[in-house]
């Protein structure tokens, strides 16, 4: 099947959709498949030229003006595609009807915690026009597909989380060099969080519980990995917790040092929590997927559908990240129990092979794509041109 992928968010850049949108394009047509993505330097280049499928670079992000719609209906003639994937509905989606107009193939487009923020009274209105010209919008968990059921005006609401490659994040990832190079000792305790450094990760609420957990742990280290806008700011924090803090900030890994930084860890820590009148919302939270595949307790903080991401008590815990006292329980008892963090580690490797390995959600992403192109298969499929819905 010929496939165009329309994307703002490609590796080698992180973060979520990027990783959601690459495993998907990796397993799903790959060789049939065009990718308009955005901009990017040489490391850009470097990673398109190893890909199966071919990558058309715009000369800028990629967003829903006119020349962006140019572009899709150029590329998607010259390769003839049957199917249009937009790598996140907002705001992307708007491009969806003048698409249809002029090409008058079904169009698909994936959905994250950014959207189901949005699906609320006051800013709905944003999710209803970039889904009516969408033949199917997907929803990566029980909690964004109840929050944007009735906003969406595609044909259909499809339940597509993203999952976890259970191949490359294994127990068995040594995650002793990663240690190494971080500074910090073999035999250290290891609390880490790998993620973007934006407020909504929680990454304050860890230094902010750090120095007591210090005190109760003398052999604990602390690893805050990634890059964002929060830096500067957790950087002077951790500055004032003095020369003996035992807190490290690597920056951004490179994609392929990713699982042994998680085996690098002996806990995972992101305590998400909801900003901005519940527009900024944790959708699922991949990291947590990744740290268990790798065998790693997870704590996770209760915001929007980043519970469904962990089986708590099992696999690790469910917190309120604005709560520092739950907080610093559960960080507590995870770093005094290391009988605990093996059994939760065991069962979070078992737990991700089983419901979040991406075999089994890329054959649900294939079908969906059969069923939108198989004409008769689709409730509601329309012509070309039919004009918006609702
Ligand atoms: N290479 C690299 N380097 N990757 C990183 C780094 C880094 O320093 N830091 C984080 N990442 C990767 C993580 O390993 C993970 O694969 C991804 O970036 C982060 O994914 P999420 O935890 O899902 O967070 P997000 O906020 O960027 O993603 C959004 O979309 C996801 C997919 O729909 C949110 O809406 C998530 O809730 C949602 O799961």
């Amino acid at each position: 099947m010929r496939v165009l992928w329309v994307t703002n968010d490609l590796p080698p850049r992180a973060g979520g959709i990027q990783q959601f949108v690459a495993n998907l394009l990796d397993r799903v047509h790959p060789h049939e498949t065009v990718v308009i993505g955005p901009a990017g330097g040489m490391e850009a280049i470097a990673h398109d030229a190893a890909q199966p499928y071919r990558t058309v670079r715009a000369p800028g992000a990629v967003l829903p003006t006119r020349p962006t719609r140019r572009l899709i209906v150029d590329v998607a003639r010259a390769h003839d595609a049957q199917v249009i994937v937009l790598g996140a509905t907002w705001p992307l989606g708007e491009l969806a009807p003048g698409l249809d107009r002029a090409l008058g193939v079904p169009i698909v487009a994936l959905s994250h915690g950014l959207e189901a923020g949005l699906a609320r009274p006051g800013a709905g209105h944003l999710i209803r026009r970039a889904t009516r010209g969408l033949t199917a919008v997907t929803a990566i968990t029980a909690w964004t597909e109840q929050r944007l059921a009735p906003y969406v005006r595609a044909d259909r609401l499809e339940r597509l989380p993203p999952g976890v490659d259970v191949e490359r994040f294994t127990p068995e990832v040594d995650g002793r060099g990663q240690r190494e190079a971080w500074g910090v000792p073999p035999d250290a305790t290891l609390l880490g969080c790998i993620s973007r450094l934006v407020p909504r990760k929680g990454q304050d609420a860890l230094v902010e519980v750090w120095p007591e957990l210090r005190r109760r742990h003398p052999d604990a280290w602390l690893a805050l990995v990634g890059e964002g806008p929060l830096e500067p700011r957790l950087r002077r924090a951790v500055g004032r917790l003095g020369s003996d803090g035992r807190v490290v900030m690597p920056g951004r890994v490179p994609w392929p040092e990713l699982p042994a930084s998680y085996a690098a860890l002996d806990v995972f820590a992101m305590p998400c929590r909801t900003r901005l009148a519940g527009t900024d919302v944790e959708g699922l939270g991949i990291v947590y997927l990744e740290a268990q595949a790798c065998g790693v307790p997870v704590v996770a903080g209760r915001s929007g559908g980043a519970p469904e991401a962990v089986h708590d008590g099992v696999t690790g815990s469910v917190v309120d990240g604005r709560d520092s006292d739950e907080l610093l329980a559960a960080l507590d008892r995870w770093l005094s129990d290391p009988a605990g963090r093996r059994v939760a580690g065991e069962a979070g490797t078992a737990w991700t092979r089983r419901r979040w390995a991406w075999t089994a959600i890329a054959e649900r992403f294939a079908s969906l794509l059969d069923e939108v192109t198989t004409p008769g298969r689709t409730a509601g499929r329309r012509s070309p041109g039919d004009g918006p819905r609702g």
